[in-house]
């Protein structure tokens, strides 16, 4: 079946350009001598996951229980969890779930750890985590000098093993030039130095600098002092990494497929595509790069200008040669929130459709038992 014959709106994912993304950071990793964790919040797929394994990747970072959950149930192993855990049934299900995998874990307190510790201790398990540090997102984190200030605190734990320390740059997508891509990414490194230098001076054992971004991710692949890449966004891209130029529009391979259903007026199109596919996310930290609600590829002519929760509207700012009935793929801002909003994309190469991938880890995979 080709594309063009699938129902709107439907979800979309390029294969050839998916393998090329995976193979391009996996390449830069190996060449430098660096493991490859992605994050998976952006596909929630045991498919990709998977496909990320055979490429090369030695573990993966997750943003929920239930991807670590979902992961190691489908055989993937090496799952670190990117937040603290802190409440008692996630305690429970996160060690449960140590039982099967390595799983480590991420602090940046105290309470986190004690909490964490006395359910270990129960159990008469140990488990490994980083500390992490904030290079500049101010979200999570404790800064750099304060690492081993931390990590003597929780070696009061016996039941938790400190392992190494990881930070995420997510202050990146609030810049407006590359030269500032290359500043948060010299904040990264250089946080991260100073925290490791911290806990080596305390005798702490650090075998783990870890850290992940899509853009900063191509100038910190170099840094001597890290060891493990985590970017997320990378197998998709999107229109914020496009208004970052970290990716080339032929590199985006997540889009949405839409009809063209009304013409209004001469310099506007409805398409039958709205925000409860595309999301009306400009991007977790306040890109003021972006303007629309998405990018229809290869008509540069149109700018995707409001969404309704089915429907959008499109001002057709300079000539074009589409009309009511003709179909058009739209990438979205933030790829990682529309592979979200579906459950399952068509996977195609050449126009043809060859594959139904579930995104089958979002939502929440348990349901309370109410008895
Ligand atoms: C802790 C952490 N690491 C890595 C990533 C991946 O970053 P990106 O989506 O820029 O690739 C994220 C993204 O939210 C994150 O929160």
């Amino acid at each position: 079946m080709n594309i063009c014959e699938l129902q709107t709106p439907s979800f979309l994912l390029n294969l050839d350009i998916l393998e090329a993304n995976l193979k391009k950071v996996q390449k830069l990793c190996n060449e430098n001598n660096k493991e490859l964790w992605p994050m998976t919040k952006t596909h929630k797929s045991t498919y990709i996951a998977k496909l990320q394994r055979e490429y090369g990747a030695k573990g993966f970072l997750v943003g929920t229980i239930d991807e670590a959950e979902a992961f190691i149930n489908a055989g993937l192993d090496n799952i670190c969890l990117a937040y603290p855990i802190v409440s008692k049934a996630n305690i429970k299900r996160v060690i449960d779930l140590s039982k099967k995998a390595r799983i480590i874990l991420s602090f940046d307190g105290e309470d986190g750890a004690r909490l964490f510790d006395n359910e270990l201790k129960k159990e008469n398990l140990t488990m490994e985590y980083l500390i992490i540090i904030n290079c500049g997102l101010n979200r999570l984190g404790v800064s750099p000098n304060a690492s081993s200030d931390l990590a003597k605190k929780i070696c009061n734990y016996s039941n938790l093993k400190l392992i190494g320390i990881s930070t995420h740059p997510g202050q990146v997508y609030g810049v407006s030039s590359g030269k500032e891509i290359s500043e948060v990414s010299k904040q990264e490194s250089e946080s991260l130095k100073i925290a490791r230098d911290n806990l080596i001076s305390n005798s702490f054992d650090i075998s783990i600098v870890a850290t992940g971004s899509t853009p900063t991710f191509f100038n910190v692949i170099t840094d001597s002092n890290i060891n493990i890449l985590r970017p997320g966004n990378y197998p998709f891209y999107d229109n914020i990494q496009l208004s970052l130029n970290v990716c080339e529009e032929n590199e985006c391979s997540l889009t949405v497929l839409g009809t063209i259903i009304s013409k209004p007026k001469d310099d506007l199109f409805i398409v039958d595509v709205g925000s409860k596919c595309l999301g009306l996310d400009k991007g977790a930290h306040a890109s003021s790069l972006i303007n629309g609600f998405g990018k229809v590829k290869d008509h540069d002519e149109l700018e995707i200008i409001g969404l309704s929760e089915e429907v959008g509207k499109i001002r057709i700012a300079s000539k074009t040669n589409l009309k009511i009935g003709d179909k058009i793929q739209i990438i979205p801002n933030h790829s990682c929130s529309c592979a979200n909003m579906t459950d399952y994309i068509i996977g195609f190469k050449n126009d043809i459709v060859e594959k139904i991938i579930d995104v089958d880890v979002r939502g929440n995979s348990i349901k309370p038992n109410l008895i």
